[in-house]
């Protein structure tokens, strides 16, 4: 089943569904600005402020972005670090995209949602950065088919000796919990859209470059996923995950550095990919994020900070030119393909405009040129996959 299927395109309900749980979060007030893009949200009046975190939404060529800004917030001891955003879009488009990686990790793990040699039980596990909150969700629970009905005297079921077996597609399927101790926690900035979850995962706003709300010593598991390019301090937060690990439990992070690497000559330095990656890097880095360096410079970042036993991977996913033969390494880069080709609007319009202040035509026929690009069978390039983790010291 695809798990994508059970996201609401609406916001989220607080009623629980009879097998699942409600999703719950903390306050934030959304608002629209189609008047001037421009302007962002500075031009909210300040009545629209609290103490909380505020996110804003605001559209660009019929794509939805996501600011949010950070008050000071009159408790102890939390901090306040001004008005931040983020550069890809929150609509349904990008959950697609989101979808499509999240299928590229998992075939990637063959069907594993960590590698962190955990043995012991998983209690508590938290997913920062959620997203669409495919990753919380699969860790959470996963489906298998209900057991086959008895056989009627008469078989009704066929074979066919093309199709193999003929099954029900209405089949009942169940959820059973992947680790039966363990309870979720997928943190965003914006708003969960799940209309339904599984009774063991709760969706959180939090903004996790602010001070951690979760106790200390709490966590069996930290995963980070996909968040290069958009955290300003990596130490702080890998920081703030040792401190919520519990002695002995594990951060993991999963990410890919740049993309289009090409080892055979055939993408020319002068290349729209190439100009596209490397402005969007100046971009990144502009607002304060590095992006390239996260992959490669994580396990350093995490010793650095006192994780322990650090271990670092990497896999390729073509992206552009030939495919791999391999069934699984084929879908891994068709994904990959597909989700360049789908997002490469929304991941641009507005880091190249608002950020480096590039006119809306120009970075429209930018993209452009990175479709064809991207579609240049002649090209053969790949991006490469970064799975790091490490231990909390048991003491
Ligand atoms: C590229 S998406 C990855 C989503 C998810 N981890 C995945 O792999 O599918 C990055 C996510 O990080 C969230 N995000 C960005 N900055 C954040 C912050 N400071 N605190 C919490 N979430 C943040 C965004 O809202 C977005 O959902």
């Amino acid at each position: 089943m695809d798990r994508a299927s059970i996201r609401a395109t609406t916001a989220p309900s607080s009623s629980a569904s009879s097998n699942g749980a409600a999703i719950g979060y903390n306050y934030s007030e959304t608002f629209d600005d189609d008047s001037d893009y421009a302007s962002g949200f500075d031009s909210y009046p300040s009545s629209l402020v609290s103490s909380e975190t505020h996110t804003c939404s605001r559209s660009l060529n019929g794509r939805r972005y996501l600011s949010r800004r950070q008050v000071r917030d009159p408790s102890p001891g939390r901090a306040c670090s001004g008005t931040v955003d983020y550069s890809f879009p929150h609509d349904e488009e990008e959950e697609v995209r989101l979808d499509l990686i999240h299928r590229v990790w998992t075939l990637a793990l063959e069907g594993k949602m960590f590698k962190a040699p955990i043995t012991g039980p998983l209690n508590k596990i938290l997913d920062v950065g959620t997203g669409t909150g495919l990753w919380a969700i699969d860790v959470a629970e996963y489906i298998t088919p209900s057991p086959p009905p008895p056989p009627p005297f008469f078989p009704l079921r066929m074979e066919s000796p093309i199709l193999g077996s003929l099954d029900d597609p209405n089949q009942l399927l169940t959820y059973e919990r992947r680790y039966p101790d363990a309870h979720v926690f997928g943190t965003d900035i914006a708003p969960s859209k799940l209309s339904w979850a599984p009774p063991n995962l709760d969706m959180q706003l939090e903004d996790i470059e602010e001070d951690w709300v979760f106790p200390e010593n709490s966590f069996d598991l930290i995963h980070i996923r996909s968040m290069a390019g958009f955290v300003t301090d990596w130490p702080r937060l890998l920081a703030q995950s040792l401190t919520a690990l519990k002695p002995g439990g594990y951060l993991e992070f999963h990410d890919f550095s740049s993309p289009f690497e090409c080892e055979d000559g055939s993408l020319a330095p002068s290349s729209t990919l190439t100009l596209w990656v490397k402005t969007w890097e100046e971009g990144a880095v502009l607002s304060g994020r590095s992006w390239i360096t996260v992959g490669p410079g994580m396990p350093a970042m995490m010793r650095a900070v006192g994780f322990e036993g650090v271990v670092s991977e990497e896999f390729k996913v073509c992206t552009t030119g030939a495919k791999p033969r391999d069934v699984r390494l084929r879908e891994m880069s068709m994904c990959m393909l597909r989700q360049f080709l789908d997002g490469a609007e929304g991941i641009t319009l507005d880091m190249f405009i608002r950020v480096l202040g590039w006119d809306k035509k120009d970075v429209e026929d930018l993209v452009a040129k990175v479709r064809r690009e991207l579609l240049n069978p002649d090209v053969n390039t790949f991006t490469r996959g970064h799975i790091v983790y490490g231990q909390k010291p048991l003491w």
